[in-house]
């Protein structure tokens, strides 16, 4: 599905937020037969964020979603839609859109999760911008917060190493100043299996589950084909080429995937945001930390044209372009 945004859609304000507990790869080495040099030069990651016990997906996202709210300047309850992005729900139901509006304050709000694994958060910007353009709602709040650390076997060193726990948060509004540029959004069932993580009702396949399955090797080739596939589709319906690109904002799953796919769409370092060292593969929550991260930083100013790309279990993948709009904090 490829998409050029013809209705003025902008992001009002913006948010992140991760537990406080850190987790070095020298403390993974105590526990799995691994080490350091291993997993920062295979993945680029030093150390991610492992969320406490009374930590969950809607807390994450609920403190997440004030500071966007926040940073917006509007009243929670101005909010009409919240879209949340996330594989690692508190629950089946209710939604953890749900308890994020109850937990912010946002009063009657339609609230719903959507599961496009580390994806989500593109595919969410996309259903919020469709909310929004189609005049279903004037102010949405899109959300991808992720617990990764309880779907994972922490004797399997071939996935433990690799996530970890965070959320982001946007406000978007209908208003006359450009924002959303483009979007291609994209999924293959054919490769389900090659990462996944099975229902708790099917513990009888997954009967140690439900836990992080995945063939590293054969969604890394995935990886590196779609993120470059998808982030030129995306810039050539919205009219622009990688030349105009000032920030690309990929999915942190992995340094290595990131550095080729700038190589390949010849984008300079210097416009790649990566924190991959800091906080693992957090899912849907990844790319919302990272605009967070380089806007507080002034890596991302007003003008700028970003481009995000997400990709992971489904398989699935999507990119968005846009201008931002909002000053800086
Ligand atoms: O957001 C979701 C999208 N996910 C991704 O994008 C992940 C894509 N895949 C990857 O990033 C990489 O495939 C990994 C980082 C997961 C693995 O790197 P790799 O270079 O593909 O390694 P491999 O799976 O081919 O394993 C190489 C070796 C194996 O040992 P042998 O068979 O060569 O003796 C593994 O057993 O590395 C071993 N190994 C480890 N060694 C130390 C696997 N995990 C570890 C580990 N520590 N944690």
């Amino acid at each position: 599905m490829i998409a050029a945004c013809r209705e003025q859609v902008t992001l009002l304000g913006i948010g992140s937020y991760a537990p406080e507990r850190v987790m070095t790869n020298d403390e993974l080495a105590s526990m799995v037969d691994t080490n350091d040099e291993w997993i920062a030069q295979r993945t680029g990651i030093r150390e991610r964020r492992i969320a406490g016990p009374t930590e969950s997906s809607a807390g994450l996202g609920a403190a997440a979603a004030r500071l966007a709210v926040e940073s917006a300047g509007i009243d929670p309850t101005e909010i009409d839609t919240i879209v949340c992005a996330t594989a690692s729900p508190d629950y089946y139901f209710p939604a953890t859109a749900s308890l994020i509006g109850e937990r912010i304050g946002a009063g009657d709000v339609a609230g719903y999760d959507l599961s496009a694994a580390c994806t989500g958060f593109i595919y969410a910007l996309g259903q919020a911008y469709a909310q929004l353009a189609a005049g279903f709602a004037d102010t949405a709040l899109v959300v991808g917060t992720e617990v990764f650390s309880r779907l994972l076997d922490w004797n399997d060193r071939s996935t433990c190493v690799l996530f970890g726990d965070g959320a982001g948060a946007v406000v978007l509004r209908r208003d006359g100043t450009r924002g959303m540029l483009g979007f291609d959004l994209g999924s293959d069932g054919s490769g389900g299996s090659l990462l996944s993580v099975a229902a708790a009702g099917h513990n009888e396949v997954n009967p140690e589950g439900p836990y992080v399955q995945m063939n590293g090797p054969e969604v890394y080739k995935f990886a590196t084909r779609v993120v470059v596939e998808s982030a030129e589709r995306c810039l050539e319906v919205a009219g622009l080429t990688v030349d105009d690109v000032d920030v690309f904002v990929p999915h942190q799953a992995n340094k290595r995937i990131i550095d080729h796919a700038a190589k390949r769409l010849g984008l300079d370092e210097s416009k790649v945001f990566t924190n991959v060292e800091r906080y693992g593969n957090t899912s849907a929550a990844s790319i919302p930390i990272c605009l967070d991260e380089a806007w507080r930083e002034g890596r991302i100013r007003r003008g700028d044209r970003v481009l995000m790309v997400g990709f992971g279990g489904g398989l699935a993948w999507g990119s968005c372009v846009m201008e931002w709009t909002k000053e800086q904090p």
